[in-house]
């Protein structure tokens, strides 16, 4: 594989592991934390996306057989999931900053808001895993 791929990869790995661990530690730390690591959550988001729709196009461009649809499934888990982190971790913070919500409403909506990331991107995490199988009889 070339050194280029192996990078991309590694990338993608990194990010996508990084952002969901981050979530499940701030989904059982009940949301403490989370103004800290919101925007490297959200770093590691953007670099997921990228890294995989370039992989995407190097591995799977004109192409839509089960491989491609169970990834397709997992990549909008992925964007579904930085949708509801952006509006109930990142929406939170920005309010409990300017005194519109208070710490307990604020945390409780992020708690919410890292569990179901975190949920997502471990649906996200399978289908990506289980993607190049797809389709095969064994
Ligand atoms: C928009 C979001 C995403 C896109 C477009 C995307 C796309 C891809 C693509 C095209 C591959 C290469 C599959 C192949 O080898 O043919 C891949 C691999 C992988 N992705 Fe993603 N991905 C996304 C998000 C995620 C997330 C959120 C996770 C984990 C939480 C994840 C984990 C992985 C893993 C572990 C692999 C390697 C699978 C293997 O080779 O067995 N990805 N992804």
């Amino acid at each position: 594989m070339p050194p280029v791929l192996i990078a991309l990869y590694g990338l993608h790995i990194l990010a996508t592991l990084f952002w969901l661990l981050s979530s499940f530690i701030l989904a059982r730390s009940m949301g403490a934390g989370s103004q800290k690591m919101f925007r490297w959550q959200m770093l590691a988001a953007t670099l997921a996306v990228f890294s995989g729709g370039g992989l995407w196009s190097l591995f799977h461009r004109g192409l839509f057989g089960p491989p491609e649809m169970v990834l397709a499934a997992g990549a909008l888990c992925a964007i579904v999931a930085a949708g509801v982190q952006g509006a109930l971790v990142g929406g939170p913070i920005r309010r409990m900053k300017s005194g519109a919500l208070s710490q307990e409403q604020a945390f409780a909506k992020m708690t919410k808001g890292q569990r179901l990331g975190a949920g997502l991107l471990a649906v996200a995490l399978l289908t990506m895993v289980s993607a190049p199988h797809a389709g095969h009889p064994f």
